[in-house]
């Protein structure tokens, strides 16, 4: 049989990378000369080991798909244009009338993991434990929002339940200092709805849009699928170096997390906070404030949000991804004024509004004092499991370590003064043939500075035992790599 058709008879996921981007190339997503994903950021799509990739590459370019020159990326080879290859797939699977948006978004890695295999201790940022879900309450809630609309079952505000919006104002009022008409708040489906509505509504092809740097893959991800060309700015442990800020030009919008850095950690000091809403003024610039994890302090007091320096310029973003489940895809945003019709027009076209049953199920949780209950309830279940990780990181690696942005959040960076950078992804593949899940940090900066191999550990999703355990086996797997 030809080896062509038949792809690398290696493992399923090598197979599936070889698959995956051949039909990319065949299919003119990717054209000659275009830049390929890295190893690296495929070995993270993928939830594989930089090997798994590299052996699907070297199938391609066995098979004339893929060129790779000494230390660049590897590249469609000029002798795989779709025409040549497959004379009739640009047109018989439609996907050269693929827009300009959708051919970006796809070389984008995906954040996916759905149908990745469970690992049994798995540090992954993001999840939180299921058993933390407060189920009763929430049933019981959805089943009487289901009670009040069951005459009538019909399409509701684009803004969001009207209640749903009183019951935010007060509770961003209590818990965030925020002061806000429920007219300025339009209820989105996650955190992710939101940042996908500022791009579409503030930004256009070839604009500038100022990011962190290292920066929540995801934020940066809308930005390059909308055509926009993100200016990273460094971060230390004060937030956002605003000193980096860039000449206002061609910017159209800058994206923050000033309450706790993602993934670092640090707290945009007051100075920064200020210079920052003066910049964007001076440009007539919306900054977005994501306020992902605002609920979660711990040896500090809250940190108030950006948005009480600059009502006009920020558009402050939350979500109850942290606090009850990300599958709930519910978040809201606080928005300026002028910016409530442009917004409220954009989410109508996008889902006409986020599901009735859910935002009212919150609304009662909210109205009832239920979720500011469990919210105190999870901030000490978090420092329990954040406490035990500390303790269990510090007494296996001692000086070996170094380990930033402690005091909020569900995730911490772990340095390891004697690993190399470029040694990540080989570590990260080995935890995970261990049952084992780490997830390096160079995969959120652009151009990655610190020489030390660094991951990101959230420790949300794991019971303390797991927690422990985890680390211990972790230590048995990178203890003999630091000698
Ligand atoms: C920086 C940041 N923003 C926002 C979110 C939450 O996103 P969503 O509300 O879409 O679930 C996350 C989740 O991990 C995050 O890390």
């Amino acid at each position: 049989m030809d080896q062509s058709k038949k792809g690398p008879r290696r493992t399923g996921a090598t197979r599936r990378i070889y698959m995956s981007l051949r039909e990319q190339i065949e299919s003119g997503v990717y054209g000659t000369g275009d830049k390929l994903p890295s190893s690296r950021s495929l070995a993270e799509e993928h939830g594989v080991s930089r090997t798994t990739v590299t052996a699907a590459f070297d199938q391609l370019i066995s098979e004339g798909y893929v060129e790779v020159r000494q230390g660049a990326k590897p590249i469609v080879a000029t002798t795989a244009s779709p025409s040549r290859l497959h004379p009739s797939a640009s047109t018989a699977n439609g996907a050269r009338r693929l827009s300009n948006y959708a051919m970006r978004a796809m070389r984008l890695p995906s954040h996916s993991t759905a149908g990745r295999k469970p690992l049994k201790f798995d540090f992954r940022y993001g999840d939180i434990a299921a058993a933390d879900f407060p189920k009763q309450v929430w049933k019981h809630a959805l089943t009487s929002a289901f009670m009040i609309h069951r005459d009538r079952l019909g399409y509701d505000n684009p803004a969001g339940s009207p209640i749903l919006r009183q019951a935010l104002q007060g509770y961003l009022w209590r818990a965030r200092g925020i002061r806000c008409n429920p007219s300025q708040i339009v209820i989105v489906n996650g955190s992710q709805q939101a940042l996908d509505l500022c791009a579409r509504t503030l930004v256009n092809p070839g604009d500038s849009v100022v990011i962190e740097e290292p920066c929540y893959a995801m934020a940066r991800n809308v930005m390059l699928a909308v055509g926009a060309s993100p200016v990273p700015v460094a971060c230390d442990h004060d937030g956002m170096d605003t000193a980096g800020l860039p000449d206002l030009g061609q910017v159209a919008l800058a994206y923050v997390t000033p309450s706790h850095q993602f993934p670092l950690g640090g707290v945009l000091s007051v100075g920064r906070r200020h210079r920052l809403i003066e910049w964007a003024k001076a440009g007539n610039i919306y900054v977005i404030e994501d306020d992902y994890d605002g609920e979660y302090r711990y040896d500090v007091s809250p940190i108030p949000p950006l948005y009480l320096s600059g009502q006009d310029q920020v558009i402050y973003v939350g979500t109850v991804s942290k606090t009850l489940s990300p599958t709930l895809r519910l978040g809201y945003m606080v928005l300026p004024a002028p910016l409530i019709d442009p917004f409220i027009h954009c989410k109508q076209l996008a889902d006409r509004h986020s599901s009735t049953y859910e935002q009212e199920a919150l609304a009662s949780l909210i109205e009832a004092g239920a979720y500011e209950r469990h919210v105190r309830k999870m901030r000490r279940s978090s420092a329990a499991r954040r406490s035990i990780f500390l303790r269990t990181m510090t007494d296996a690696f001692e000086k070996e370590i170094e380990i930033v942005g402690t005091s909020a959040g569900l995730h911490v960076v772990v340095w390891f003064n004697r690993l190399r950078a470029e040694d990540e992804e080989r570590i990260a593949g080995l935890a995970g043939s261990n049952d084992i899940g780490i997830y390096p940090i160079s995969r959120l900066f652009g151009t990655p500075t610190d020489p030390r191999a660094g991951f990101i550990f959230g420790y949300a999703s794991m019971d303390v035992k797991s927690i422990a355990e985890g680390v211990s086996r972790l230590a048995g797997i990178i203890r003999p790599l630091v000698g």
